[in-house]
């Protein structure tokens, strides 16, 4: 068996309050000139000032760049590369959901880049190994884990492809976990990122590359998501169930970044790429399909995270726990208001003319592999076919 091996960021402080930290946290690391990497409505709402008032207490100026946009592009870190260069800055902080913390991952890439290299030439298979600066990340979403994962997705814009950029380069120094900030998340995108972050968690369990460590990761987000994620879904000032998802967020994003996603992830980003589905949505869509396709190969791992998200007992067999789980997924698709690529609103004729791109797509980001069932690109066309309607 190969070597466990563990990456995870220096320092993450987890709990309720934990940004007031933050100039404390940039002292320890002796940062004092940060670039803060956000979104525009971030910066609209007010909820930047959550950052700025701190730093601005502790005598620290920062200055902001909030182009981002969800599902980063190349071009968008491009241009925050240009305005890093600008400036003398020794950090990069990367506040909001999983599209500004990736974004500000990649700009630290790609500005580590030798000339004339482009963004897409750091994706998978490639390692992104060296970053110009270190990162900070401060998730506003519980959510995609990215505070705590070696990988950024960044859309190469020419081709229309989610790129997975894999490497320590993309590993960030340190974290904010605060789940005070989540209060605000609409349920729409609560759901998204939660079944985002459920995803990442029974992926990490279930993958070729699970490992000891990981599965400790795994079995607790799995736990926390499992029970919790309802709750913040309908009620989102519910303290406890936003504290148990942030946390469950990170774990989960922990254990995937030490074992690897899998099959859904693979095929949600081209869904993501070619129709503008956010991230979570897409997972959401394929999750039950998905799960089942994998059962038979993965059905001793697959009834064991049943048991542990408290869906099937101890002594449930595990075709019949396999069995529940699928039906659970599908239950909280349904509880969620999850759509179907066909009510999302994709044309059934654009869907059918890219099937075999996305499937080759998915085949090329190297995560079907990893899948307890390892599909064959016909088996993924028939499994985006599957989905259209809604099907699980
Ligand atoms: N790097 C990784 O390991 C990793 C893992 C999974 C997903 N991702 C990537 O992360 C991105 C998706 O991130 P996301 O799902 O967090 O979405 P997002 O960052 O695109 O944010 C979604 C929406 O929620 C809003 N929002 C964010 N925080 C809010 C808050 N506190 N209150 C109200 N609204 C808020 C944003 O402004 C935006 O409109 C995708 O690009 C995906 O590919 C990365
Ligand atoms: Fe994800």
């Amino acid at each position: 068996m190969d070597a466990i091996s563990l990456v995870a960021p220096r320092k993450l402080l987890i709990g309720g309050g934990s940004l007031a930290k933050l100039p404390g946290l940039l002292a320890e690391f002796g940062l004092s000139r940060p670039l803060v990497v956000t979104d525009p409505w971030i910066v609209s709402s007010g909820m930047i000032d959550r950052v700025l008032a701190p730093l601005a207490r502790a005598g620290i100026t920062a200055h902001v760049f909030s182009d981002t946009v969800a599902d980063p592009t190349d071009t968008v870190v491009k241009a925050g590369v240009e305005i890093l260069k600008s400036g003398h800055f020794d950090c990069l902080l990367g506040f909001g959901g999983g599209s500004p913390m990736d974004t500000a991952k990649a700009m630290a890439i790609l500005a580590a880049a030798r000339p004339g290299q482009l963004m897409r030439d750091f994706k998978v298979p490639a390692s992104a190994d060296r970053a110009a600066l270190p990162v900070i990340c401060i998730p506003t979403t519980a959510g995609t884990g990215s505070e705590a994962t070696r990988f950024t997705i960044v859309t190469d814009t020419a081709h229309d492809e989610k790129m997975l950029i894999a490497g320590l380069g993309a590993l960030p120094l340190a974290a904010l976990v605060d789940y005070e900030l989540t209060y605000s998340v609409p349920p729409r995108v609560t759901a998204d990122t939660g079944i985002d972050s459920l995803t990442h968690a029974l992926e990490a369990y279930v993958s070729a590359r699970a490992n000891s460590v990981s599965d400790l990761y795994a079995t607790a987000a799995m736990r926390l998501i499992s029970t919790h994620l309802r709750t913040a879904h309908a009620e989102p000032r519910n303290a406890a169930a936003r504290a148990a998802m942030m946390e469950g967020a990170t774990l989960a994003g922990l254990a995937f970044s030490n074992s690897s996603v899998a099959l859904v992830h693979g095929m949600s980003r081209p869904l993501g790429a070619h129709f503008h589905v956010p991230h979570g949505l897409s997972n959401a869509m394929l999750l039950p399909a998905v799960t089942r396709f994998g059962m038979q190969a993965g059905l001793r791992r697959y009834a064991e995270a049943a048991r542990i998200m408290g869906i099937a007992a101890a002594n449930t067999p595990d075709d019949v726990a396999g069995e529940l789980l699928v039906q659970e997924l599908a239950a909280l698709n349904k509880d969620m208001h999850v759509p179907s690529p066909k009510t999302y609103g994709i044309p059934q004729d654009q869907y059918e003319g890219l099937l075999e791109v996305m499937a080759q797509q998915a085949l090329a980001s190297g995560s079907p592999a990893n899948n307890p069932r390892v599909p064959e690109q016909a088996q993924i066309v028939a499994l985006y076919r599957e989905v259209y309607a809604g099907g699980a």
